[in-house]
């Protein structure tokens, strides 16, 4: 039982859902394997730190002792010191930015499987607008690696700069002190700019993108229907609109931002006017001038850097805030006892549902039940929520109200993997995966093999449609299954829900785009899966599939109507005004095809 959900993960998922209660109780930064490196950074950016107080410790050395002495060998001695240990610093600096690079690496690649289980297995996740999780992820990555992270990591040591500035003078600590502060100051003031003006681009920026992919995705249709230059001016509109607020911003960080490097320059030209007046007040001596200049230069870069680099940092900790929602919304669909297979019997009770951002509800008041190796057929008119109702069936939306139980568990109770690999599920778009046939039908299965492949297209009836291809079961579809007939997708979409071992069978109108031949087909495979022990949950308009129907579900405006038999149910939905006017009663025996014929 747990053997094809088990054997669907990858090594690295596997390190991290382990034990997830372990991972709950610690930070999630620690699960993530190599984190000890971050150790060694530190240990790095101690070393780097400690050895930049070489350079004013060698100048005030060769200031106040080797030119007051004359010492030559002195002078050789403290000049081979200082390059050996700036020698060290740049060696430290490569390990260390090395260990970075290689701990991005492996913070992405050990929460990129979290952050896509999280986008296809949580719903609100799915249905989220904006930029994939995973390219913040990645945004994430790049900034772990960047010199904005060095710079991060080596801000603690500034107050330790400052204070060796505070025990040559008092006036070089304040002056240090002081331009921190300053430049701190606008660092905030930059990233608050930035992003008031950035989270208003945002929406722009997301319909921009969603313009552009509807543009890319139906480029023919674009093409066939003369819209190629008002596609154009339409994206260019949005994409306009999107970048000011984007120009504007980086106008202000960058006028800031030249701000604070004239603020520091002035800072250094004003720490080198004040060592010169204390030299000749006598106070201090002039290598601790130079000394001072070296460290003021040194404590104010970073702090001028953090001004361009702090909208840098509020995205990487709203990225990072993204990535362990999801991450965390991940971990908690793990750990889900493992159910024993289901035999197919299926439980609705006082289901609703509301679609987001709408007042009225899309289902209401939904309640049946039916027993293993049913055939129940939804009918109703566009619009009633039939596909609603299959998408809720097939956990991909969960009710506002109500249960749904498989087997007398909660859809919410099985194993996500488990349930999926006993549930097929076309859905009313058919959305193939691209690839070869072969592939479209087994999908990721991991435990799939040749045969089963062949065998879910015999069930569908598609076997011989599939070898009257140019490539059999290894013609390439195309992107979506762009290059098959839609009766070829829908057939293999067919195959492709009856792949495995499917109990519960979703099928969303499979026969809208079927001539009566394909129809014929489908009511054999669809009375195989019956007679295999599948129950099946099938909407459509055509009134051909009443014929295999155990139970019909009627479905007005979100209300069930009826739900019963067919020779209970069908009379009803001819009564008054319905969609089902036109509904012939059910033919007893087969009907024939030309009496078949039509959408209701
Ligand atoms: N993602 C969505 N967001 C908001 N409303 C939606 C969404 N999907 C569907 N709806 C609305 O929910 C209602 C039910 O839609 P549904 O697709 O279930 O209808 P249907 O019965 O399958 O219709 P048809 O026979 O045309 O396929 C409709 O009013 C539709 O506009
Ligand atoms: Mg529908």
């Amino acid at each position: 039982m747990a053997d094809a959900s088990a054997s669907r993960t990858t090594p690295g998922f596997d390190r991290l859902t382990a034990d997830t209660a372990i991972l709950r109780r610690i930070r999630l930064l620690r699960a993530i394997p190599g984190w000890n490196a971050l150790l060694w950074v530190v240990v790095f950016s101690v070393a780097i730190n400690l050895l930049l107080l070489v350079l004013p410790f060698y100048s005030i050395q060769v200031f106040d002792r080797v030119i007051t002495s004359g010492s030559v060998e002195t002078l050789v001695g403290l000049t081979a010191l200082a390059i050996a240990a700036l020698g060290f610093s740049a060696c430290f600096d490569i390990l260390r930015n090395r260990l970075l690079g290689r701990f991005a690496v492996g913070f992405e690649r050990s929460l990129a499987p979290l952050v896509l289980k999280a986008s296809i297995v949580d719903p609100a996740k799915r249905s989220e607008a904006g930029p994939h999780d995973m390219v913040r992820l990645r945004e994430l990555r790049n900034i772990l690696s960047s010199g904005t992270a060095s710079t991060l990591i080596d801000a603690p040591f500034l107050p330790v700069f400052i204070v060796v500035l505070y025990l040559i003078h008092p006036w070089y600590g304040a002056i240090a002190l002081a331009g921190s502060a300053l430049l701190l100051v606008m660092a905030f003031v930059s990233g608050r700019v930035a992003r008031a003006e950035l989270a208003q681009a945002s929406g722009t920026a997301q319909r921009a993108q969603r313009a552009l992919d509807g543009i890319v995705s139906h480029a023919n249709l674009i093409r066939a229907m003369g819209w190629t230059r008002g596609a154009i001016r339409e994206f260019l509109r949005l994409n306009d609109a999107a970048l000011v607020p984007v120009v504007k911003a980086n106008e202000r960080v960058s006028l800031i931002a030249s701000i604070a490097r004239m603020i520091r320059i002035v800072l250094q030209v004003l720490a080198i006017g004040t060592g010169a007046w204390l030299v000749l007040q006598n106070e201090v001596l002039s290598g601790s001038m130079m000394a001072s200049s070296i460290l003021i230069s040194r404590t104010l870069a970073p702090m001028e850097q953090l001004v361009a680099g702090l909208r840098t940092l509020t995205s990487a900790r709203e990225a990072w805030a993204r990535v362990r929602s999801a991450s965390a919304s991940a971990l908690r669909t793990q750990g889900r006892t493992l159910l024993p297979p289901p035999i197919g019997a299926l439980d609705i009770s006082g289901v609703a549902f509301r679609n987001p951002n709408m007042k009225r509800l899309a289902l209401v008041g939904i309640s049946f039940s039916c027993a293993p190796a049913s055939v129940i057929v939804i009918i109703g008119p566009t619009g009633a929520g039939k596909s609603t109702l299959l998408r809720m069936i097939a956990g991909l939306e969960r009710p506002s109200a109500g249960t749904i139980r498989l087997d007398g568990a909660s859809l919410e109770h099985w194993d996500p993997d488990q349930l999926g690999h006993y549930v097929g599920y076309l859905p009313q778009d058919v959305a193939l995966l691209g690839g070869t046939v072969a592939e479209a039908i087994a999908g990721f299965d991991e435990t799939a093999c040749d045969a089963d492949v062949v065998c879910a297209a015999r069930q569908a009836n598609a076997h011989q449609m599939i070898l009257g291809l140019p490539n059999g079961y290894e013609t390439d579809i195309g992107r979506d299954g762009s290059k098959l007939s839609g009766g070829q997708r829908q057939r293999i979409g067919l195959a492709r829900a009856l792949f495995g071992k499917r109990k519960l069978i979703l099928l969303d109108e499979p026969d809208s785009n079927l001539d009566p031949d394909g129809e014929e087909a489908l009511c054999a495979s669809i009375a195989e899966a019956k007679a295999r022990g599948a129950t099946l949950v099938i909407v459509t308009h055509r009134p051909r599939l009443f014929t295999v129907a155990d139970l019909i579900l009627f479905l007005r405006d979100g209300v069930q109507v009826g739900f019963g038999p067919p020779s209970e149910v069908l009379p009803k939905t001819m009564a008054g005004a319905t969609p089902m006017r036109h509904a012939r009663p059910v033919p007893t025996e087969k009907p024939r095809p030309d009496i078949i014929d039509g959408r209701l």
